[in-house]
């Protein structure tokens, strides 16, 4: 009998833990569109999955009249499930505690969750909604958020980390998932600021609502902190699962594949008419993209971000890749500051985690102009060219028209490790396109000769048909091969087939010196 009521008092507790802030402030979560935080935990892993941990911890504070408030849980859920049958650790801020702001005690379950994720190499997934540092456990919550952000970054690279902003993040709560890998945010009900509105106004005088300052258009489409965007809790929690399908658990694993009944051989003739003849004109490079991609699926990161470049996961005969790509609709698909720094972050995410690259290049070159060079272009471009250099995983080029400058050699080319460098005929390499490139070495003869603009045209002519093609490229070494831009899906399968088992590695030393 005895074990029975022990068995009854901890079905009490866990029902008290179950209650986190109480009805009432469950009901205000709900009413506000939010899920609450366990249900969020619930609803992200596999059904029944969830183990939740450290349920009965409380806060240790006896400051401010908080001692006899002690909520079981201390405002966070944490715990272990599964994401299609594959283990990951989850922690769920519980806003109807305190805001769901950061103590003492809480951190350590944080931490608790992370360092279990090292040991077994599993990713994290933070669920974040928390009105930054409990203010009244002073530097008690400033330690535990330095704990959690030395994880981060000790696990940065180790294992995937992942954060959803499911309800306003302040102070401390963003700085936490600015350095996890990916960042989804919920629309409307979603905010980052590091400081909020009220302080702006104070000073700066500014007038800012805290949708302007810090919601989800603003970090998806001005400072590019948010990688993805949903329109409510559910969407969120499925598109972190969805997520998860192109990452590996850790970084000694292999990305999942994920089967497909695509056939690897299917071409694609409207790819034959993809690139306009006109060099002049705009294509969409996500129409190249979707073509080749398993089932057309192509999962984009930061589209509303630098849409000069595109980046994002697809699967190709079954096997998850890092897809970058000049886009030329969009500023001509020149490579500017924000472009190279979304660009360079990806591709360090993919190769710090096994996933191959690809990359589209259509690039006239960088971006001129006196805001870009003042903003530190030179800095901030050199830093997706370091990033493609110290890349050891395969990396497979296409470019399916120009190729100009500086901008050529960045976008994986084959001097920087590209392991197979593919062209469409349409391709044109060269320093820069045939008019600026006559204008120049040509300037004198043009000023003085009869009839400039006839013999300014014949020259355009003669350097296009010398230089603006593949094949000077592919004459060099360059360029591997020139391919019917139809077969695109099946050639890349091919490479990233043959180059399965590549491995490569950078000399031996503490950490490179990325220009930041
Ligand atoms: C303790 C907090 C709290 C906090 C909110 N609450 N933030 N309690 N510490 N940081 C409590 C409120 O007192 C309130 O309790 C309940 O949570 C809900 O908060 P509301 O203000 O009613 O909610 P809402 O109007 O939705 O506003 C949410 C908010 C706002 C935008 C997050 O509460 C806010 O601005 N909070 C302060 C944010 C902040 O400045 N944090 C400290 C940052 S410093 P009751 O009982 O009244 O319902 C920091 C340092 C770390 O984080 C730096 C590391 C680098």
């Amino acid at each position: 009998m005895a074990i029975e009521r022990h068995i009854a008092d901890l079905e009490r507790r866990e029902k008290e833990a179950e209650l986190l802030g109480g009805p009432e402030r469950i009901q205000k979560q709900h009413d506000a569109g939010k899920l609450t935080a366990r249900e969020r935990a619930l609803r992200l892993v596999d059904e029944g999955s969830f183990v939740e941990i450290d349920m009965f911890v409380t806060h240790q504070c006896t400051d401010f009249g908080i001692a006899d408030k002690k909520i079981l849980g201390d405002g966070v859920v944490v715990g272990h499930g599964r994401i299609n049958g594959r283990l990951v650790f989850v922690f769920s801020q519980d806003f109807t505690v305190f805001g769901g702001s950061l103590s003492g005690a809480y951190a350590k379950k944080i931490c608790k969750i992370m360092d279990l994720a090292g040991k077994v190499g599993a990713p994290v997934i933070g669920l974040n909604d928390s009105g930054g540092a409990r203010i009244q456990e002073g530097v008690v919550s400033l330690a535990g958020y330095a704990d959690i952000f030395l994880r981060n970054v000790m696990f940065s690279g180790v294992v995937p980390q992942v954060s959803a902003i499911m309800g306003p993040c302040a102070g401390g709560a963003v700085y936490s998932p600015a350095m996890t890998d990916f960042i989804v945010m919920v629309r409307d009900t979603s905010y980052m600021f590091v400081t909020g509105p009220d302080v702006i106004k104070t000073v700066t005088r500014e007038d800012v609502s805290k949708e302007k300052l810090g919601g989800a258009e603003a970090h998806a489409n001005l400072s590019g902190v948010a990688h993805l965007v949903a329109e409510d809790d559910q969407a969120c929690l499925d598109l972190l699962r969805e997520l998860l399908t192109f990452i590996p658990q850790n970084n000694m694993e292999d990305p999942p594949v994920r089967p497909t009944r695509d056939p690897t051989s299917r071409t694609d003739p409207k790819l034959r008419s993809v690139v306009p003849e006109d060099p002049n004109k705009p294509y969409d490079i996500r129409d190249i993209i979707r073509s080749v991609a398993d089932d057309g699926a192509f999962l984009e990161i930061q589209p509303g971000y630098a849409q000069n470049i595109v980046i994002g996961f697809l699967h190709l005969g079954s096997r998850s890749i890092g897809v970058v790509a000049n886009q030329p609709a969009a500023l001509a698909g020149c490579l500017d500051i924000n472009a190279s720094v979304k660009a360079a972050r990806f591709v360090r995410f993919c190769d710090a985690f096994n996933i191959p690259l690809l990359t589209f290049v259509d690039v006239p070159g960088f971006l001129p102009g006196t805001a870009q060079e003042w903003g530190g272009i030179i800095r901030h471009g050199s830093k997706l060219l370091y990033a493609f250099c110290e890349a050891t995983v395969p990396k497979v080029t296409v470019i399916t028209r120009k190729a100009y400058g500086g901008a050529y050699d960045v976008m994986s080319s084959k001097h920087i490790r590209g392991d197979v460098n593919l062209a469409f005929p349409t391709a044109e390499i060269a320093v820069m396109g045939p008019d600026g490139a006559v204008n120049v070495i040509f300037r004198k003869e043009i000023e003085e000769g009869n009839d400039a603009e006839k013999r300014r045209l014949e020259l355009v002519q003669d350097y296009r048909s010398k230089f603006a093609s593949p094949y000077k490229a592919a004459e060099l070494g360059y360029v591997d091969e020139v391919i019917r831009p139809e077969e695109t899906r099946p050639r890349l399968i091919t490479a990233f087939e043959m180059l399965r088992n590549k491995r490569d590695s950078n000399p031996a030393k503490k950490h490179g010196n990325i220009p930041l």
